[in-house]
């Protein structure tokens, strides 16, 4: 296999895909780039350590990045600030890593005439209504509310341009919400199963009748996997499982499968600007690509994901008051 650059590596969803991209191509050679923020974790990597490079740089380092590029034949990139609350509290991380970040990476893929893949998110289409079949599709109008989201559409805007403007070899997929293991305890679903596992209630949004379509982790990295391989260059496209949930509806099946009685949560302030409704059309990559997610029972990906957080309060404890407080700060 080519020579891969995975920049945000150390982060929950690259790091999984840095094991999978390891086990598809046991041979090939595998290059991290990531600025260890509060979300990136060299543990994420440790069973894998001794078959990587890993390089604690910044995406926005135009010189780290050259070089790296320069050296890689594939350039797949997670690094980005991925959390749409504390984009809420204080938007300025998101403007330098999603948006100068991308850009950075764009012009030493340009220069050096290397492929990407771009790594964004269903959010960048915004809110669809609750009571609406709609689904996003790769046509959908980018719509983003949150600062995460606009940050994250203005990324893709440079890559599309790229692509355009200078003939960059790119492509670009959104993903729906993912879930599994490694994932940060700020996200809706490891902060309600460690809130449990720590004797504390779990925090539903206002009404808790916003719906996200949830993704095993390694089914979206599955289907990068795909794209890398025999994606169309300057394409787009969309990752789905179809699981689509509401929050209230998720939370009570995660308090059922933690043995808890499923009303046994606080409801808290709503998020400014709450997205109600994410709901994705994946045809396309079903089709071109034959990928499919293989976690199609989500009870069951969910019990797997709360038998890792009980198995691993080593990896997550240690974050655990800190994002506590924060949220505390918010108020939520
Ligand atoms: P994460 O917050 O867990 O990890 C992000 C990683 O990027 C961390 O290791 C962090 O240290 C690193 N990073 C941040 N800024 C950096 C910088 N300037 N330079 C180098 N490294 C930097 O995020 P995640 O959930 O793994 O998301 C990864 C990507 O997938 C993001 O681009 C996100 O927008 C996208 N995405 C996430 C989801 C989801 O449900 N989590 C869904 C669709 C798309
Ligand atoms: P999150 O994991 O932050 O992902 P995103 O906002 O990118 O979709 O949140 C998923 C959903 O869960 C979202 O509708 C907000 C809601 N949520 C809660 O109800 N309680 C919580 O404690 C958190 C973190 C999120």
């Amino acid at each position: 296999m080519a020579h891969l650059l995975v920049t945000g590596g150390a982060g929950f969803i690259g790091a999984n895909f840095v094991r999978r991209a390891l086990a598809a191509y046991p041979d090939g050679r595998l290059t991290v780039l990531d600025a260890l923020t509060y979300a990136g974790n060299r543990a994420n990597l440790a069973e894998v350590a001794d078959r990587i490079r890993f390089v604690h740089g910044n995406v926005c380092d135009a010189d780290l990045v050259d070089g790296l590029v320069r050296d890689a034949d594939v350039v797949v990139h997670f690094a980005a600030e991925s959390h749409v609350d504390y984009s809420l509290q204080d938007p300025r991380p998101f403007l330098s890593s999603n948006v100068e970040g991308t850009f950075v990476l764009l012009e030493a893929v340009r220069r050096h005439d290397r492929r990407l893949h771009h790594i964004s998110t269903d959010e960048v289409f915004g809110s669809l209504p609750l009571d609406g079949a709609e689904r996003f599709t790769e046509e959908s109008r980018y719509d983003p509310s949150s600062p995460y989201s606009a940050t994250k559409a203005a990324a893709d805007m440079l890559v599309r341009a790229w692509v355009r403007a200078y003939g960059v070899r790119a492509t670009l997929s959104y993903c729906t919400n993912n879930y599994g293991p490694y994932q940060n305890v700020e996200k809706f679903l490891p902060r309600q199963i460690t809130n449990v596992l720590r004797g504390r209630r779990p925090r539903l949004y206002g009404t808790g009748e916003n719906v996200r379509e949830w993704t095993h982790v390694d089914d979206h990295n599955d289907a990068i996997l795909r794209i890398i391989a025999d994606g169309r260059v300057g394409e787009t496209y969309l990752i789905g499982s179809d699981a689509q949930w509401s929050n209230r509806a998720l939370l009570e099946l995660t308090m059922s499968l933690l043995g808890r009685p499923v009303d046994e949560f606080d409801v808290v302030p709503d998020r400014p600007g709450h997205d109600l409704r994410y709901a994705t059309d994946s045809t396309k990559i079903r089709r071109e690509l034959g990928w499919r997610p293989r976690h199609t029972d989500l009870a069951d990906g969910i019990a797997d994901t709360i038998d890792w957080y009980r198995r691993n309060e080593w990896w997550w404890g240690p974050q655990k008051d800190a994002t506590e407080a924060r949220y505390a700060d918010i108020g939520r």
